[in-house]
């Protein structure tokens, strides 16, 4: 995945999350200026928005080398420690979805980004003993869709905190045309920002979709990416004008039909739809929220009213805040 052509390599070519980018630019910029190892990174954020790409990238800027795990793939202690003691001075490493680290090579991980050692125990019963390996001083980028899912001390650990955003429809066209142009494909201006329009202000979702139109463009058309080949293709894929999918829709359309519009409790729309919560609070509800569609209450989720005019509904609720 760490060679998909559409990642950008540098800072420089990476479009949109301006805050991040300008602040991690002068950290990097710092390091270097140091000869030091840059400091650890946790960027949160919702699923694909680039936070594997922007791992890519501090390892490039930093000129060294990226290790790529993830944190269901570290089972046991022992493989945590097998990846830090093949660390080279500065390298990154990258663990995904850090929150699913089981607390047990959580615990090694704390003192491995402090004081760069590792304390393990060798042996059982009366003949253990605990020995201290060093390290290298790296930099662990970790990534999680949402901070306060992560452990107050692990999170604590992190020196960088980057909170990535969605994109706006301007931001994901330059996205798509520079896919476009990497991957040979012709589109023009309308075409990207209609292809962009529809994907939930995700670069992952457009860089799937641009693909997609592509055949529609190809097959049913003269290849050319036009609003309105991308307006025909997104249409019958049933993605609508604000990207919205068939489990968007029926999100909403469970908590309209079955509990009046909310406010009700994520658990139990999670149940009614058969989806897990989290993929509800992560996945979904970061674009509903986005687009003024879905609020988060104390008592429950809320539809607000242009979701219901979006959706053909008349709304006659009250809302109760
Ligand atoms: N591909 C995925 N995310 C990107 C970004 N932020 N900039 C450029 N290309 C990307």
């Amino acid at each position: 995945d760490t060679e998909n052509p559409l990642r950008p390599k540098t800072l420089a070519d990476y479009i949109g999350q301006e805050k991040a980018k300008e602040n991690l630019s002068i950290y990097i910029e710092a390091a270097r200026g140091r000869q030091e190892a840059l400091d650890h990174v946790l960027l949160f954020g919702p699923p694909g928005l680039g936070k594997t790409t922007l791992a890519g990238i501090i390892a490039n800027e930093m000129n060294v080398h990226l290790r790529v795990t993830s944190g269901p793939a570290i089972e046991k202690p022992g493989d945590l420690a097998a990846l830090l003691t093949n660390l080279s001075p500065g390298d990154v490493l990258f663990i995904d979805e850090i929150h699913r680290l089981p607390r047990t090579v959580e615990e090694i991980l704390y003192p491995a980004m402090e004081d760069f050692s590792l304390d393990i125990i060798i042996g059982k019963g009366p003949s253990a003993r605990s020995i201290r390996i060093d390290l290298a001083k790296f930099t662990l980028v970790g990534a999680t869709t949402r901070s306060g899912q992560l452990a107050a001390p692990l999170r604590d650990r992190f020196g960088i905190h980057l909170r990535l955003e969605l994109y706006t429809p301007r931001e994901l066209a330059s996205i798509v045309s520079r896919s476009a142009s990497i991957l040979g494909i012709e589109t023009d201006p309308e075409g990207a920002l209609e292809l962009a329009s529809r994907s939930r202000g995700t670069p992952r979702i457009a860089n799937r979709l641009l693909k997609r139109v592509r055949d529609f463009a190809q097959v049913t058309g003269n290849g050319v990416i036009t609003c309105e080949t991308a307006r025909k293709a997104l249409d019958r894929m049933e993605i609508d004008e604000l990207g919205l999918d068939a489990n968007d829709r029926r999100m909403l359309l469970t908590i309209i039909n079955l509990y009046h519009g909310g406010p009700v409790g994520l658990d139990t729309i999670a149940a009614a739809i058969g989806e897990e919560s989290v993929t509800l609070e992560d996945v979904y509800e970061p674009y509903l929220m986005q687009i003024g569609f879905l609020s988060r209450t104390k008592q429950g989720r809320v539809i607000l009213p242009p979701a219901y005019a979006h959706l053909g509904l008349e709304y006659n609720g009250q809302l109760t805040m």
